[in-house]
């Protein structure tokens, strides 16, 4: 007995000090070694950790993933509208218990703002993954199935509430849907399905052609019908609850109905009429730009909304939440709030295509919030994109939302230990899109780092603060796309390709000459902002009104012109570029701070990252600004650090990373 007291208080005096090496493969959950089968098993298996007595009940009056969670020290009893709601309820208490916050009385009650809660991989065959940075991919490159990896990953979804898979690239082979592959996918439909996760696939538009032989995949063919009749048949055959199809088409190269002479609304019904009889969706993306159009940011909307309406009621469209692509910042996509006849879900990317892979720490709820929170005005004020999407607003019966995933084969699944915060809070936003970006901050960290209070004030403030940063040390101020041609990584703005399509070149979407800089998207430019709702419309309009944080994607301005803040243009642009690296700086300081209450494993490797991030933003900031003088013609105002690059230097540059825009 005394040993024990001994040992207890040696690591308890040790603990702040000599954390157990952690390389975060069980993410924000509890180490779990029992086995469990079923869904109901799981639930129980899990709450274990907790110590509580916990019974479950399921529940019919209660929504289908609706749970409530009543008792307290001595007995606690989840009800559930289902199976996996009672898991959800679980999951609940596991997620207290990890994060320190046990309540004594339980009295909650729970149900998700979403029906569906996707994530999409953009994961090929082979076995690579566009956009990803984490490892290859867990479903296709492993030879044997690795069903126990599966399992985590079902575990970490449900444990968030995500409750479907989309396994395959957007840009997708048509060989997914052969009977190898499937048999595959029908492997991975049973291991999550205990999980309450269903599985779609991308599918791609020439598959009749492709993979069936006929003479075409026109959508009015009879036998391009039959054709994908009789492979919904053979995919539900696997694969009873198969979620739906998730597609891409006449995008970027990408086959689809306009191939044929077909609007997107007939190849979409094509699809859907196919899935109907199962309760299959089709999501069609509306991802569309074409390069000879003058502005990118437009054309969703243009061709689109005259579609409204036009769409199966099981046809989901699948926008991403900006106009352009997942740039650090952009005003939401006009279509929501715009198009009422048709569900609209939102697209958001959880990997950092344009955020600094997985050496930048930038945490993602503030940018999802900005976006969910957003006033689209479209019924008056108070019709936000999240209740736009939601189904509150327009009744849709259905509603969804989507992230493109980070995860990939490396030990942490997402490459960056923070970038599993980014996958989290995607959970946590498509269960309740009202958390607030702190709250869930905060509940991550204490269940994946500390409880310390200390902690998880300064780490959370760090968090809060870095998607601004990334903003400021990229692209403020509205700019956007000033990406290296190749990858997204570093800064290019003076990209020039000959013989490239204009609108993968950054000066596309800069503009910058001696004048000024910024695209006129308003009525005097390519019009784009009257595809916002009053009073937006003429907010975003008017040079005057137009948020500075938006200027240059609505506006071409002088280098004087003055901002809201008081500054000229240039000077703003200055204090932006040298704010983002400053910001980057405290980050680190404060993650030095923060080396007791983290393992030395993981301390060492988020400060790596923050060096590289730091060493990053100065190349952001001597690219764009030494280019952008190259225009202004105006020095940096006396408190910006002067450059520690030279142009020249920064132009020779290369990446090796190659990849189409
Ligand atoms: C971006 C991204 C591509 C991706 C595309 C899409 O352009 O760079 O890799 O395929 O978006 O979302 O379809």
């Amino acid at each position: 007995m005394k040993t024990i007291c001994k040992i207890f208080v040696a690591l308890f005096l040790m603990a702040p000090v000599a954390l157990l090496a952690d390389n975060g493969s069980n993410l924000w959950l509890p180490p779990l070694d029992a086995e469990a089968e079923t869904t109901l098993e799981i639930a129980a298996t899990e709450v274990e950790v907790t110590g509580r007595t916990v019974d479950f009940a399921l529940n019919e009056q209660l929504p289908v993933e609706g749970f409530t969670i009543q008792g307290d020290t001595i007995q606690l009893r989840i009800e559930g509208g289902s199976e996996r709601a009672l898991l959800y309820g679980a999951y609940r208490l596991v997620r207290d218990w990890k994060a320190g916050r046990m309540q004594a009385t339980y009295a909650v009650s729970e149900s998700p703002k979403y029906d569906l809660r996707l994530l999409n991989h953009w994961d090929n065959l082979d076995g690579t993954i566009e956009r990803g940075y984490a490892g290859h991919s867990i479903f296709w490159e492993p030879e044997e199935p690795p069903i126990a990896l599966w399992r985590q990953y079902g575990r970490a979804n449900a444990s968030v509430g995500i409750n479907g898979t989309v396994l395959n690239n957007v840009n997708a082979s048509p060989a997914v849907l052969d009977a190898e592959h499937l048999k595959r996918v029908q492997l991975i439909a049973a291991t999550l399905r205990p999980y309450g996760i269903r599985v779609y696939l991308s599918i791609n538009f020439s598959s009749p052609a492709v993979l069936g032989g006929l003479e075409n995949s026109d959508p009015l063919n009879r036998k391009v019908q039959r054709w994908w009749r009789e492979k919904v048949k053979e995919v539900y055959r696997l694969i009873p609850d198969f979620g739906g199809f998730l597609v891409k088409a006449n995008s970027e190269g990408q086959p689809g109905p306009q191939d044929f002479g077909r609007t997107h609304a007939e190849g979409a019904n094509m699809l859907a009429d196919a899935l109907k009889p199962y309760g299959g969706v089709v999501m069609w993306r509306a991802f569309v730009y074409n390069p000879t159009e003058p502005d990118r940011a437009k054309q969703a909307y243009d061709e689109f909304m005259p579609l409204d309406g036009a769409f199966r009621d099981n046809v989901i469209v699948q926008v991403k939440n900006g106009p352009v692509d997942f740039q650090p910042r952009e005003p939401f996509t006009p279509l929501f709030g715009a198009m009422r006849r048709t569900p609209v879900m939102a697209e958001l990317q959880i990997t950092q295509e344009y955020l600094g892979f997985s050496n930048h720490l930038v945490y993602q709820a503030p940018l999802y919030r900005e976006f969910l929170q957003s006033d689209t005005y479209a019924a008056g004020a108070g019709s936000t994109v999240a209740a736009t999407t939601d189904g509150t607003l327009f009744g849709h019966p259905l509603s969804a939302i989507a992230g493109v995933a980070n995860v990939g084969l490396d030990e942490n699944w997402c490459g960056h230990h923070f970038a599993q915060a980014n996958w989290y809070c995607f959970g946590r936003l498509a269960w309740n899109h009202a958390l607030t970006s702190e709250e869930i901050a905060r509940e991550w960290l204490a269940q994946t780092f500390s409880h310390a209070p200390r902690f998880l004030a300064e780490a959370a403030r760090m968090m809060l603060r870095s998607r601004e940063a990334c903003v400021s040390y990229m692209m403020p101020l509205g700019l956007h796309h000033l990406f290296a041609w190749g990858h997204h990584y570093g800064p290019e703005p003076w990209c020039d390709v000959p013989g490239a399509r204009p609108d993968w070149l950054p000066s596309y979407y800069h503009k910058a000459d001696s004048e000024g800089i910024g695209f006129d998207r308003s009525s005097s430019g390519s019009g784009a902002t009257a595809q916002y709702s009053e009073p937006l419309r003429s907010l975003y309009d008017n040079v005057a009104t137009c948020p500075d944080n938006l200027l240059l994607w609505f506006h071409h301005v002088g280098w004087d012109h003055p901002m809201q803040s008081g500054e000229t243009l240039w000077e703003a642009l200055c204090h932006h570029y040298e704010r983002g690296l400053l910001e980057v700086a405290e980050m680190r300081t404060a993650w030095e701070r923060l080396k007791p209450y983290v393992d030395a494993e993981r301390h060492a490797h988020v400060a790596e990252r923050l060096a590289i991030q730091f060493a990053d933003a100065i190349w952001w900031k001597d690219g764009c600004l030494l280019y952008f003088q190259s225009f202004s013609r105006r020095p940096f105002p006396a408190d910006v650090s002067p450059a520690v690059h030279r142009l020249e230097e920064l132009k020779k540059i290369r990446l090796n990373m190659t990849h189409h825009n």
